[in-house]
């Protein structure tokens, strides 16, 4: 099977996201990566639910929201209402880690977690067995268009190696940096899903870019 590209729309033009999302379409792309940044758990800040809400009824594909803010569990359920197809948020920035997936899912939509640049892989150790979604960090969460730190591809190696192991499902998703010209290492250590933003938005031809990562 392919690899899942999503582009993620903090590198598209933020006056014309509704375009952006009907682009990642037409470039053959699959998920579209909703990058929410709050500026306390991130330097940055970027756009919350009413952004969700407003690409909904622009695309028919995946919403693939990536929560960096500090206690998710207190937004989870209004991103999943604004229109999220998955949730993905930072273990270590909530304070019920627990709570925050069951919201997800009582709201009948796909979870996961995320493992920051500067985190241990065991931060998700304890819920690999009931996620959908291991979102792998290749650069510190903050900014587009850092480059891809390739020692991080061993907690992608170490997902990969704890699925296989005991049957379990969810996409391992790398985000950060991620080009046509990693995307093999990528999914050679076993990415199912890759993200990437400047790599597609800012590529003289997205649609190439598109099909060079997916390879
Ligand atoms: C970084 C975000 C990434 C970022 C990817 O905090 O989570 O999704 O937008 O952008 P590139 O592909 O440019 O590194
Ligand atoms: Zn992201």
């Amino acid at each position: 099977m392919s690899a899942i590209v999503a582009p993620s729309i903090l590198s598209a033009d933020f006056g014309n996201m509704g375009k952006a999302v009907q682009d990642i379409k037409a470039w053959g792309a699959d998920w579209v990566h909703c990058d929410v940044m709050d500026g306390v758990y991130v330097p940055n800040i970027t756009f919350g639910m009413p952004m969700v809400k407003a690409l909904r009824k622009y695309t028919d594909q995946v919403l693939d929201v990536h929560l960096m803010i500090t206690e998710p569990e207190k937004y989870v359920g209004q991103f999943c209402d604004a229109g999220a197809d998955i949730v993905v948020f930072h273990p270590e920035a909530s304070k019920d880690v627990q709570g925050a997936l069951n919201i997800i899912k009582s709201k009948g939509k796909k979870c996961g977690l995320s493992i920051n640049a500067d985190q241990p892989f065991s931060i998700v150790e304890d819920y690999l067995d009931q996620i959908d979604v291991l979102l792998i960090m290749t650069v510190q969460a903050g900014f587009g268009g850092q480059s891809f730190k390739e020692e991080k591809l061993e907690h992608v190696r170490k997902g990969a190696a704890i699925k296989k192991e005991k049957g379990y499902t969810y996409d391992i998703e790398i985000d950060g940096g991620v080009c046509p010209a990693n995307s093999e290492l990528c999914q050679n250590a076993g990415a199912t899903a890759l993200v990437a933003g400047s790599a597609v938005f800012k590529a003289e031809n997205p649609a190439e870019a598109v099909k060079g990562i997916k390879r």
